[in-house]
């Protein structure tokens, strides 16, 4: 059904950082110069819409709408796999306007064929998306982060829906609030990833499933930077500008880095991975609900 990979991205012009839900939000260096910010941040999207195009995928952009500025993050929006899109619900009530912006995105995007289902999770279960949620291709599981954002009561909705397993990870630090900035699988099996984020509970999951050989373990440095919230095809990886000990860490591990200039949306926690929503990926090749048919 898709030729190539397909990633969702959302148009920044209605961006903005003017709360504070998490720990990197800083509406006050925003305010300082809002025009300023918005053109730097306009063109840091244009350039990791570049970015991702150049690794050979289709980016769709969707638009913008006013007084919902973290719809630049559809990583957030649902969970994807197999043409089936698990809806998020959204913890805080400044994001939950966003629930019917992409449902809207969701119906229009089934409408094309893009999509075949549409699920939910039950009223008063959170989780937010892909930004929580993680399908690792390599091993064929779904790893889910809860705690700061999503329920833990998500996992096993997910499980049902998507007939997959789902290991569940608790996130110990509002700092690393969503899974996908601390846990990065990469093609080929290696996990980038930033240990201090994770309970004990979790760390062991992740090391009874992830051999040390494969486990890349981001600095603190590193993961502030954002770094680890990176969209990874094949051997590439675009992220936002990383530490010269990140980028020796991933070539001599045989992986190309592409980077950009995110700090616009790092002001509001949030980097490459999350600024995008993979659409076409597959369990197994062909399991796609339409390609079944
Ligand atoms: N300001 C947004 C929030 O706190 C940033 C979301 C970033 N998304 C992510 N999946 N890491 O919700």
């Amino acid at each position: 059904m898709f030729d190539r990979p397909l990633f969702l991205m959302t148009d920044p012009g209605c961006f903005d950082v003017s709360y504070q839900i998490n720990p990197w939000m800083r509406p006050d260096a925003w305010k300082t110069d809002p025009a300023g910010a918005l053109a730097a941040a306009k063109a840091a999207s244009a350039e990791l819409k570049r970015a991702i195009q150049a690794l050979g995928a289709q980016v769709e952009t969707i638009g913008a709408v006013a007084g919902l500025p973290d719809l630049v993050f559809p990583a957030n929006a649902a969970i994807v796999l197999d043409g089936r899109a698990l809806l998020a619900r959204f913890r805080h009530e400044e994001r939950q306007g966003e629930e019917a912006i992409f449902r809207e995105v969701f119906c229009r995007l089934k409408r094309r064929g893009l999509i075949q289902e549409i699920a939910d999770f039950p009223e008063g279960v959170f989780q937010e998306g892909a930004g929580d949620c993680i399908w690792d291709a390599d091993r064929k599981v779904f790893w889910a982060g809860y705690g700061p954002r999503s329920s833990k009561a998500s996992l096993a909705v997910i499980e049902k829906t998507f007939g997959e397993e789902v290991v569940g990870l608790e996130l110990a630090s509002d700092r690393f609030y969503h899974l996908d900035t601390c846990f990065c699988p990469l093609a080929g099996g290696k996990l980038l990833y930033y240990p201090t984020a994770f309970t004990p509970a979790a760390l062991a999951a992740i090391r009874a499933r992830v051999p040390e050989a494969d486990r890349i373990e981001a600095t603190a440095a590193e993961a502030e930077a954002f770094c680890v919230n990176a969209v990874n095809l094949g051997a590439r990886i675009v992220m936002a500008r990383a530490p010269a000990s990140l980028r020796r860490k991933l070539e001599a591990r045989g992986y190309a880095l592409t980077e950009v200039d995110l700090s616009p949306f790092i002001l509001s926690g949030g980097a490459a991975y999350c600024m995008t929503l993979r659409l076409d990926r597959e369990s197994r090749p062909g399991r796609a609900i339409l390609a079944a048919e």
